[in-house]
């Protein structure tokens, strides 16, 4: 795979994923990846990329699914912990992604959304490097829960810089890009966007 290196951005020193790393993937627990490998549509050919993957605490499970993975994330403590999971840890900016234009075909993003920097601009980059005919999917606490708005409000509360969205603004954020997206949700409190490039 071809990659572009675009990436001139200064990193942040250390952030609070750098300092909760080591126990991170104690603290969420193991993820149930069944819902997210209907949505993909997997298994299939070609690359997954997973966009603020973190620990690959998702992604290590949808391995042997695809042809490989490589997580993306901003965290270098984060993408340490991800090297001993037999995926691929690039440290990078989601918003400016060093990856050629349409190299994977399937992406995910859970739960890092609300954590990215700028939504819109991270968004037009995850479609830029979808390949034609590839899944998006996105995985977020659905803020029309009320139990997600006091975990909105708790993050303001600890400085953790996250911005929340409702799962029909992400919709309008792919769609401002010419993509249409379908919102799934589990009838509690997390909702997926799901975009068919
Ligand atoms: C809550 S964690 C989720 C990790 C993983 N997706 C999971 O579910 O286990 C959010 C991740 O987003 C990453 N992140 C935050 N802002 C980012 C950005 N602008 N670019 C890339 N990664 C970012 C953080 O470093 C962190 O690892």
């Amino acid at each position: 795979m071809t990659t572009i290196f675009r990436v001139s951005i200064i990193f942040p020193m250390l952030d609070h994923f750098d300092l909760i790393a080591s126990i991170y993937d104690r603290l969420i627990g193991p993820p149930d990846t069944g819902r997210l490998q209907q949505l993909l549509q997997l298994p299939t050919t070609g690359w997954l990329l997973d966009g603020g993957g973190g620990t690959g605490r998702v992604s290590y499970h949808l391995n042997a699914l695809v042809d490989n993975v490589v997580i993306s994330d901003l965290s270098e403590h984060m993408l340490k912990k991800a090297l001993a999971k037999q995926v691929n840890p690039v440290r990078a900016h989601i918003e400016c992604l060093p990856f050629s234009d349409a190299c994977f075909s399937r992406i995910l993003v859970v739960d890092a959304l609300h954590h990215f920097c700028d939504q819109q601009k991270a968004i037009e980059d995850l479609l830029r490097v979808l390949k034609p005919g590839g899944r998006l999917v996105i995985e977020e606490p659905d803020l029309n829960h009320k139990s997600v708005k006091v975990l909105a409000l708790v993050e303001k509360m600890l400085l953790m810089r996250s911005h929340f969205y409702a799962p029909q603004d992400i919709r309008e954020m792919v769609e401002s890009h010419g993509y249409s997206a379908a919102i799934e949700n589990d009838g509690r409190y997390t909702a997926w966007i799901v975009v068919e490039k």
